[in-house]
């Protein structure tokens, strides 16, 4: 075989005139008024080679009958282009190879669909052949991408003294609010392991032991509904670290992730990174992940609509609920009456019934309640004022997302600008209706704000958790906490949260022992590694970032996983389908 000197990527003006041998596939083949140019990718680039028939006839002949993704090996000159055909786009562009050899590695299949990055290919063909989808550049560009970001991450962790551990993937349930994902034992009938849904309780067991700054990137996988920006498996950099506080793991953090946004896409970030507390991000946002390049902000109007004409509004307020507005600056004239019915639409999968838009609603209004409205919202000529009415959860979730929805249509910010910031100061629990309980935010390990433990024997959803989100435009990247390391603290929110003495034993025993036997305090962090990297690559989907990921509905195309199984193995694990 004639093996490459080069890649097809690195050829420029200084190497015209040496001999060179390139291998790859062919990206296309152009009879070109008795030339064959054909082009020959890596995932280093392109190079253009060229057959002339003067050169040898015989080589001209081979060149004709190649297709698109044939694999081959290319010897020849490097010469410089014709000053017309110099191709700036492309980084191997002044020169071409004049064939002088050649050698059909492997012929290809007709694909089934054109291996170039702009593709109209539909995304289920192209994961079903995601091994020719990934020869795309762009999808190449960013799993090189991703490995670059990794290792960042890995130099400057180790920097800090870190150490990457291990932790088991055939393990217990860890409690972070999603499904698991269980696999049968087959030496133990009946019995199960859950795939992790993160190394939670082994890094705080590694604490316990001793290591003092553990940190994994790692998978982490979760049966949950899955969006743009979630997989059934991902990946976190997972770190823990003892005998630190907020201040200290808030420093380190910011340090990483400035060196990411340094090293893997060339932005220096300001530091430190602004904090806001979760009351005033839901407030302001709706949202406890709160995108601040859009400049609008949620207003409460509770008060204005007490007993008004606008009766919806009116009742809303009677019942306990709350009324929120946002002023969208100057776009009035840029909202017609089938965005209104759109809107609504939007923030119905957010429980609200629909949006009101002001001047819809203004003719129920009094001049006082409008005079109101005016200073509030400081209303001036051309703006849109929406507004929903419903209970305080529902109003800021809908509004929240229905504002970060028109901020991405109207383009009503800069989409080079990275707002980056802490969420702190997280509720420990809140109550959930629908279980009879309280439920943790976070997990059941996070330490309560020592400020607040009065808090938890009178109101215990007021009480503040020492725990902190990390928000890059609108993304949640990463979240954490200090835990709780003494045993009698861990046992009160237990309680508090309803978990038994015997479920507790039963589910995480083991790490309450492990805290009687001398846990140092300790706290740390999860970033989502997939979504870092969706940033790092400007894209918004989350597939674009992970080789072979899986669909929305939790399958992979190419493999066909999940499927059948062979009703051998069904039957030694003791399994039945019903
Ligand atoms: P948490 O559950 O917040 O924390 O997860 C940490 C980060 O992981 C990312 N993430 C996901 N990314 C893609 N797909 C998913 N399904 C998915 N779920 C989560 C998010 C999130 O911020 N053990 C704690 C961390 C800790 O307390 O140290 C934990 O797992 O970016």
């Amino acid at each position: 075989m004639l093996k490459r000197t080069h890649t097809c990527g690195e050829l420029r003006a200084k190497d015209i005139g040496k001999e060179v041998v390139l291998n790859g596939w062919v990206s296309s083949a152009r009879d070109h008024g008795g030339l064959v140019f054909v082009n020959i990718r890596d995932r280093y680039g392109v190079t253009q080679t060229v057959f002339d028939p003067a050169n040898s006839p015989k080589l001209m002949e081979a060149a004709k009958s190649l297709r698109s993704e044939d694999v081959v090996a290319v010897k020849g000159k490097l010469r410089a282009r014709p000053g017309s055909q110099i191709n700036k786009d492309m980084p191997t562009g002044e020169t071409e190879l004049l064939a002088g050899g050649f050698e059909l590695l492997n012929r290809a299949e007709v694909p089934p669909f054109e291996v170039v990055d702009d593709t109209n290919a539909s995304e289920e063909l192209r994961l079903k052949y995601r091994y020719l989808d990934l020869r795309r550049p762009h999808l190449q560009n960013i799993l090189a991408l991703r490995h670059k970001a990794a290792d960042i991450v890995r130099g400057y962790l180790s920097r800090h003294n870190f150490l990457e551990v291990e932790t088991p993937v055939l393990t217990k349930s860890t409690p972070e609010g999603a499904r698991d994902y269980l696999v049968p034992s087959r030496i133990s009938k009946g019995k199960f392991y859950a795939l992790p849904q993160s190394p939670q309780l082994f890094k705080q067991l590694l604490m316990v032991a001793g290591f003092d700054r553990y940190f994994q990137i790692v998978k982490c996988f979760r049966d949950e509904d899955l969006r743009a920006d979630r997989q059934p498996e991902f990946t976190q950099i997972d770190i823990e670290t003892s005998f630190l506080d907020r201040e200290d793991i808030y420093n380190i953090m910011e340090g990483l992730v400035c060196e990411l946004w340094k090293n893997a896409a060339g932005v220096e970030l300001k530091r430190p990174f602004d904090r806001l507390a979760y009351s005033e991000a839901i407030e302001r946002y709706g949202s406890d992940r709160p995108d601040r390049r859009i400049p609008w902000e949620l207003q409460d109007a509770t008060a204005v609509f007490k007993g008004s004409g606008f009766k919806a509004f009116a009742g809303v307020v009677e019942s306990g609920g709350i009324i929120k507005a946002i002023n969208i600056k100057n776009r009035a004239d840029k909202f017609s009456r089938k965005d209104l019915d759109a809107a609504g639409e939007f923030v119905k999968s957010y429980g609200a019934k629909g949006v009101a838009s002001l001047k819809g609603i203004e003719k129920f209004l009094s001049d006082k309640e409008k005079a109101e409205l005016k200073t509030k919202l400081d209303i001036k000529e051309n703006d849109l004022i929406l507004l929903i009415g419903d209970k305080l959860k529902v109003v800021n979730d809908s509004l929240g997302s229905l504002r970060v929805e028109l901020g991405r249509k109207f383009e009503a910010f800069d989409n080079k600008k990275i707002d980056i910031l802490w969420v702190t100061d997280f509720p420990l629990m809140e109550y959930d209706e629908k279980e009879k309980r309280h439920m943790s935010l976070h997990h059941p390990f996070t330490s309560p704000n020592p400020d607040d433990l009065k808090l938890l024997e009178t109101e215990p959803a007021k009480a503040r958790a020492l725990a902190y989100d990390i928000v890059v435009n609108g993304s949640e990247i990463g979240g954490g906490s200090i835990r709780i390391h003494n045993r009698e603290i861990q046992q009160k929110i237990f309680d508090l949260l309803k978990i038994s003495r015997e479920e507790a034993k039963k589910r995480f025993g083991f790490l309450l022992e492990a805290l009687t036997y001398g846990a140092p305090p300790h706290g740390g962090i999860a970033f989502g590694f997939d979504r870092i990297v969706m940033l790092l690559a400007g894209t918004e989907n989350i597939r674009d970032v992970i080789a072979f990921p899986k669909t929305t509905s939790a399958s992979c195309l190419m493999t066909e996983a999940p499927s059948d199984v062979d009703p051998v193995q069904l039957k030694e694990l003791g399994i039945k389908i019903s």
